[in-house]
């Protein structure tokens, strides 16, 4: 059994992205540029934001961040997100999710032009993934396929079953393993008898948001286990695979924390570059 270390592929990747970043502003006299609007006082979703500013200060990125009040006007949220949009020195935008109660992260969404949308959430982007003809690819799912790359191992023709199906993680995973011609099966809180089909995975992504919920006998020896989940409880993180009794059955899997997590932000950072290359080119 190998443990994949995400923390080392996340800083092979942002080691790379500073050299291009450089590149970048060496070309076009100005850096390339993260907006990130939070609203409300959500601790997780505040060191999520922090940790992508520090991201970008990493890389040699300029970030803008616009944290928001809970219960500051719509209107006042949207309007910064239009001249955002409008601003030809900025690349990517993004909007912490969950919003607040209130909010509709439709509409404010919306307001992103797909050019800009690093977190690759817009319809038009969720579209062309499921086309085969992706442009920005969901960070979290992204960063997942590097770390399968990242293990040498052959993804065509293995069963991949993903366990979840929300439209950041699920969903998009399920269209990147069913690119590299895996054959998927998708798993939710109605999928009777997970346990069975689980068992069948050669790849098993667990992005359900429960402590511990794929246990051993859920998973075939050999098999590789990406553990998506951040379950907080009294302050320290627990991932969706119980570790413990799960890892000795499989080939790779992926630690909480030091995982996926490291490699949602690198993506983030990636794809925000890729978006600023492409609006110049
Ligand atoms: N909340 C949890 N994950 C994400 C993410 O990847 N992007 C945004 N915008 N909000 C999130």
């Amino acid at each position: 059994m190998t443990i994949i270390d995400g923390k080392a592929v996340s800083a092979s990747v942002r080691e790379e992205l500073k050299g291009e970043a450089e590149n970048f502003a060496a070309r076009y006299g100005r850096k390339v540029a993260l907006a990130v609007i939070i609203v409300g006082d959500d601790p997780a979703s505040h060191t999520y934001v922090n940790n992508k500013i520090k991201g970008c200060e990493q890389v040699g990125f300029r970030s803008i961040c616009h944290r928001f009040d809970d219960g500051v006007p719509q209107e006042q949220v949207a309007d910064v997100l239009k001249q955002l949009a409008n601003d030809d020195t900025v690349d990517g935008i993004l909007v912490q999710l969950p919003l607040p109660k209130g909010y509709d992260s439709e509409y404010l969404l919306s307001l992103i032009p797909d050019s800009k949308d690093v977190d690759g959430f817009s319809p038009a982007n969720t579209g062309l993934l499921s086309m085969n003809r992706p442009n920005t690819v969901s960070c979290t799912p992204l960063g997942i396929m590097s770390l399968l790359a990242s293990t040498g191992r052959e993804l065509k023709g293995k069963h991949a079953v993903v366990i979840g199906r929300s439209n950041t993680v699920g969903k998009p995973m399920a269209m990147l393993l069913l690119n590299a011609d895996c054959t998927v099966t998708v798993c939710h809180s109605r999928t009777r008898d997970i346990a069975e089909i689980a068992r069948q995975a050669d790849i098993l992504v667990a992005a359900v948001g429960r402590a511990g919920f794929v246990t051993a006998d859920m998973v075939k020896d050999g098999a590789i286990v990406i553990d998506v989940g951040i379950n907080r409880i009294d302050g320290k993180l627990y991932g969706d695979v119980d570790f413990a009794s799960v890892a000795h059955k499989c080939s790779y899997i992926t630690p909480v924390p030091g995982g996926v997590g490291p490699m949602t932000i690198s993506m983030l950072l990636k794809n925000t570059l890729q978006a600023a290359v492409n609006r110049l080119k």
